[in-house]
């Protein structure tokens, strides 16, 4: 039965709603797995358990909540934001654990695009006989895993870009200097931002600029490792970066093919990783190959920190997915001024990428904007 089909949607769509408020708690710590919550009522309507997946092979939200319920699931109702899984992955298949408590219905946000599950658990369920609803609250749902769904049903990591400008579209000042451009609450944010993604990526321009050591400051992740990616045709990364302070394991440099060979030695023998890519016609490595590599080491998210350049490849190429933008109520000027997207430009309004305005709040003076790319 399709979700429009249902007389009770209304009814579950509060449910749902604390679905989300639950899943949420596991923002920080379930990357690559999806953000999932969930809540059982019994026969009567009450709710009896609740249960959120709050780390990466941890117990999932389903098996929570029906443990918190006991008994009193059997003949209830279990809503949940994400279609239920019906395979043995870190933990056993959700599927198995709801038909063993008896309920006798299923309320899912979404279904799981994941090979592995893609509708074969709402299969699963029915035929066991349970009454399974899907799509209620959907939207609400698939935005919550974004990330997630776009990894499953592409192959690819989700690209989101962060930039902190001013009001006349600059990410530093003439010479080079960015530090700081939005307040300390902007900045915060950004770096939140990083406890979220598997992947923080800058082209080799904003390491010589601003030696950064892109790591999570907030501790808001358990695991404090992200990857730290470098584009960088010919390995200009001096080993001195400020990067290889600390963690080198986790510094991913990508180079042309035969990039200067010593200077390769010099960063490896530092514990970085250095992985070659083909050319993108232009003498810099391919971005297509980047992220497919990336995608081969289980990067389900990216987020772009700069800069210019690095921000207009991303662009031109397809490749960005969302944006998040720090506005400071600020005017740098000069046309030798990094600008927030660089490269050469499209000729005419219509060429540009067009864009989506989901979410914008003031911050600390500061204008935060949450935008996506369109067509995705
Ligand atoms: N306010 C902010 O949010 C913010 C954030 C970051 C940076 N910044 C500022 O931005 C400035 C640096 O920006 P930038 O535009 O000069 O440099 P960038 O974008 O950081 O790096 C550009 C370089 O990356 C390398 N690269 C490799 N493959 C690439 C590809 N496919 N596409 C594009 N670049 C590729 C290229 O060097 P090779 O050819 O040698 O590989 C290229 O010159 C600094 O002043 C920094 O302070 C500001």
């Amino acid at each position: 039965m399709l979700f429009w089909e249902s007389p009770n949607v209304s009814e579950w769509a509060v449910w749902m709603r604390r679905t989300l408020e639950l899943a949420e708690t596991g923002r920080y710590g379930v990357s690559p797995n999806p953000m999932v919550g969930a809540v059982v009522l019994d026969a009567q309507g009450r709710v009896v358990g609740e249960g959120a997946h709050l780390r990466y092979g941890g117990p999932h939200a389903e098996v929570v909540a029906l443990a918190a319920a006991g008994a009193a699931a059997r003949g209830g109702t279990l809503v949940v934001n994400l279609e239920p899984c019906v395979h043995f992955g870190h933990t056993p298949p959700c599927v198995d654990a709801i038909l063993a408590a008896g309920v006798r219905r299923v309320v899912v946000g979404t279904t799981d695009p994941n090979p592995r599950v893609n509708g074969k658990g709402i299969t699963a369920l029915r035929e066991a006989g349970v009454e399974v609803l899907v799509g209620v609250e959907e939207e609400a749902c698939r935005e919550l895993n974004h990330r997630f769904l776009f990894f499953m049903s592409r192959g690819l990591p989700y690209v989101s870009l962060k930039m902190a400008l001013t009001l006349d579209g600059k990410i530093a000042a003439k010479g080079g200097k960015s530090r700081w451009i939005t307040s300390e609450a902007s900045r915060r944010a950004g770096y939140a931002l990083r406890e979220e993604m598997d992947a923080v990526l800058v082209g080799v321009g904003t390491v010589l600029a601003d030696d950064p050591r892109l790591l999570r400051h907030l501790a808001l992740n358990p695991n404090p490792r992200v990857w730290r990616v470098v584009l960088d045709s010919h390995l200009r990364t001096p080993p001195t970066a400020a990067l290889f302070t600390h963690d080198p394991e986790s510094v991913m440099l990508f180079c042309l093919q035969g990039a200067a060979a010593e200077r390769r030695r010099e960063l490896e023998a530092k514990g970085a990783k250095v992985v070659e890519v083909g050319d993108d016609g232009k003498g810099r490595v391919n971005l297509h190959a980047v992220v497919k590599a990336l995608a081969s080491r289980g990067v389900s998210s990216v987020l772009v920190e700069g800069g210019g350049e690095v921000h207009w490849s991303f662009f031109q190429e397809g490749l960005a997915q969302r944006l998040y933008a720090f506005v400071a109520p600020l005017v740098l000027g000069g046309r030798d001024a990094v600008p927030a997207v660089g490269g050469g430009g499209f000729s005419a309004p219509q060429e540009g990428v067009k864009l989506r305005f989901l979410r914008w709040a003031e911050l600390c003076g500061d204008l935060a904007v949450v935008a996506e790319v369109m067509g995705v």
